[in-house]
């Protein structure tokens, strides 16, 4: 069944190739998970694992008490009452903050470096988790100050910096929920998610550095609050270029200046959260024009995240964790703002890019500051294996212990060159599959592993996946099929911001009783599993999700266009690029200056992610009889793969 609308990337083996690579008996022995599944009394992971399947509810409450501090004890770990409305938790009482800062000021980690953070120009900042709390706390009485409440939905927009973690862990903190939009979106992006989510508060800075270029946010935040209904009362600015911005004086105030009242400084109480209240929101793409904004839980996400962060990556006190992901994204939420302060880690953050000034940049700060985990993205990874492997060898790379991918299938070629070049054929990849859905890792090996290059191998601890046919039927053999979680896990989302119906219908309700991931995959002789991409019209450009209608809908919002296509196709750096159709209106004619237009007016509104690699001009598009674009017909077409059933296809 060929039933992926995405491009291949991981689902052949290299001949000549060993068929595992292996962790070291060492790390497999002395890591967080076999320390675990001894404590139960079983001698490997797969014995663990059978009795978390057994037992998830034993196992999801043991992650529960094993890292994490209750202010009240939960009554019953899940309720199925209302599925797919499922409740993890339910009567605990928790707040992620007081788990990631709060305790840690009073135990033995309070001078212990929480966060280098080093900028794009070389600046390098570290705070301690007592210099965290202190940060946490005065954000918080800054955020109250603006008369943000518990409940209340606070947007996010900020570049790479140590304030867009306090900003995350502040609102948190009193109980108010973020939503974070990635840095690297624009203005229409940015004013749909506010106006979905209501926010009276946007949080921005004066600008932000990529590339050694400044990164206009305030000024795609101000048009953006401008056509948000006037709904914003105040726009708090971080001060980060000191360049010159628009300042209205009625709606802006600089958080540097709130911040240095000295009632600022004074303790903020850490709300006490149901484990079922909401945390947080994020935006993702699915497939129409609106953004869908995820709903994240108080309790069972931290649990989930906290424990595959710890089991997965092994993180011990002397380690340097290194997350290159955004924290806009929901990697960098569970596994920069949340997860690793949860284990009370030291870890690393990057502001820029990771070329500026030289390819060796990345690798100059695992040298310099001893990261011992680096969990990036297969983009990054063959995007710098182009450099060659010079680059990562004149640097020391000898603390390097494990190794991450995440957000795309990694194709075995660059995987094999980030285990060989800059892990020295020392450093198992961990390659995780999971969601801004699932909240945390759903499929990801440990080092106990044995490795496949290009599969993310199979299910953690308490998840239970497979592969079915559009019947419901386990797919046969080496088949594709549907990817599946078969149970309820903790940090999965909760619903859809203000439409349950949607999270039904697009989650729960193609295969009744399972969730559906939205992905094709296959599973293995040996159970491993392997992606081969989207089923539905997100395209993954970059490991960026984006979704086919927003682009088309920021196509056709520029005035010489009357209709437009996107599609995703297969891209050596990318894994997938943008290529798009557009009709023109009358009075227009095609040119490559109208093409470059449109790219750049793509850009303009959603983004530079989302700009197209080709704009195409036709005559027409390829449509069913109720007048739905039929993408998969354009891009059998751009492949010059056959176009398959074209019975619906318009007259
Ligand atoms: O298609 C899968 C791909 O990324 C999708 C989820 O995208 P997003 O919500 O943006 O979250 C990305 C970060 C968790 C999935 O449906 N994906 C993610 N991780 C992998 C992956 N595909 C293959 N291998 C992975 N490790």
């Amino acid at each position: 069944m060929a039933i992926s609308n995405e491009s291949t990337a991981a689902t052949s083996e290299q001949s000549g190739a060993p068929k595992f690579y292996y962790p070291s008996e060492e790390l497999a022995q002395n890591s967080n998970i076999m320390a675990y599944a001894r404590e139960k009394g079983f001698s490997s992971f797969e014995e663990l694992y059978q009795w978390t399947i057994q037992e998830p509810q034993q196992f999801w409450s043991d992650m529960a008490t094993r890292f994490l501090e209750w202010y009240q004890p939960w009554n019953q770990v899940l309720d199925e009452s209302n599925a797919p409305f499922f409740k993890w938790f339910t009567g605990g009482k928790i707040n992620i903050v007081h788990n990631a800062v709060d305790r840690h000021v009073n135990g033995p980690n309070r001078d212990k470096t929480a966060l280098i953070w080093e900028s794009e120009q070389g600046e390098s900042r570290r705070y301690t988790y007592g210099q965290l709390a202190e940060e946490v706390n005065r954000f918080a009485n800054v955020l109250r100050s603006l008369g943000v409440q518990k409940g209340d939905i606070v947007t996010i927009y900020l570049s790479r910096v140590p304030e867009l973690l306090f900003a995350m862990l502040a609102t948190v903190k009193i109980g108010a929920m973020h939503s974070v939009v990635y840095g690297g979106f624009s203005i229409d992006a940015l004013q749909a998610r506010i106006v979905d989510a209501k926010s009276r508060v946007v949080i921005t800075g004066d600008g932000g550095w990529m590339n050694n270029k400044i990164v206009e946010l305030k000024k795609i935040t101000d048009a953006a609050v401008d056509e948000a209904q006037g709904l914003v009362e105040k726009v708090l600015v971080v001060r980060r270029t000191g360049h010159d911005i628009a300042f209205n004086e009625s709606r802006d105030v600089w958080y540097h200046e709130l911040a240095a009242q000295p009632a600022m400084d004074e303790p903020c109480a850490t709300e006490q959260m149901d484990a079922e209240d909401p945390m947080f929101l994020l935006y993702t793409s699915g497939s129409t024009g609106t953004p869908k904004g995820l709903v994240h839980s108080c309790g069972g996400y931290q649990v989930q995240v906290a424990a595959t962060l710890s089991f997965t990556f092994d993180i011990k006190p002397d380690d340097v964790y290194w997350c290159t992901a955004d924290p806009g994204w929901i990697t960098g939420h569970s596994y920069i703002v949340y997860g690793p302060f949860i284990l009370g880690a030291t870890q690393v953050v990057y502001e820029g890019a990771p070329t500026y000034p030289n390819p060796g940049r990345w690798w100059e700060i695992a040298q310099k500051y001893g990261v011992t985990i680096q969990y990036t993205a297969p983009t990054a990874v063959r995007s710098l294996m182009r450099f060659g492997d010079e680059v990562p060898r004149q640097y020391d790379l000898s603390k390097l212990r494990l190794l991450g991918s995440v957000g795309e299938p990694i194709n075995p070629e660059a995987w094999r060159w980030y285990y060989r070049v800059v892990g020295q054929e020392r450093c198992p990849i961990m390659d995780t599959w999971w969601q801004t859905e699932t909240g945390g890792f759903m499929i990801a090996p440990n080092p106990t592993t044995p490795l496949k290059p290009g599969s993310g191998t199979k299910p953690f601890l308490g998840i239970e996946a497979d592969v079915l046919t559009e019947e419901g039927q386990p797919a046969s053999g080496n088949d594709d099929g549907l990817l599946v979680i078969k149970r309820p896990w903790p940090a999965m989302l909760r619903t859809i911001h203000g439409d349950p119906q949607r999270y039904v219908d697009t989650y729960w309700s193609r295969l009744p009783g399972n969730y559906t991931a939205g992905d094709s995959a296959r599973k293995d002789e040996d159970g491993y599993y392997w992606i081969i991409g989207r089923i539905d019209d997100v395209i993954k450009v970059s490991g960026y999700r984006l979704g086919t209608a927003e682009v088309e809908s920021a196509l056709v919002s520029h005035p010489a266009v009357a209709e437009a296509a996107a599609i995703g196709l297969p891209h050596e750096l990318k894994g997938n690029a943008i290529h798009t159709y557009v009709i023109l209106r009358q009075g227009h004619e095609p040119s490559d200056a109208l093409a470059d237009e449109l790219r750049k007016h793509v850009g303009k509104e959603l983004g530079p992610i989302a700009r197209p690699e080709t704009v195409n001009f036709v005559p027409n598009l390829p449509k069913t009889r109720s007048g739905k674009i039929m993408r998969r017909v354009l891009k059998a077409r751009a492949l010059g793969l056959p176009e398959g059933d074209l019975s619906t296809l318009e007259g």
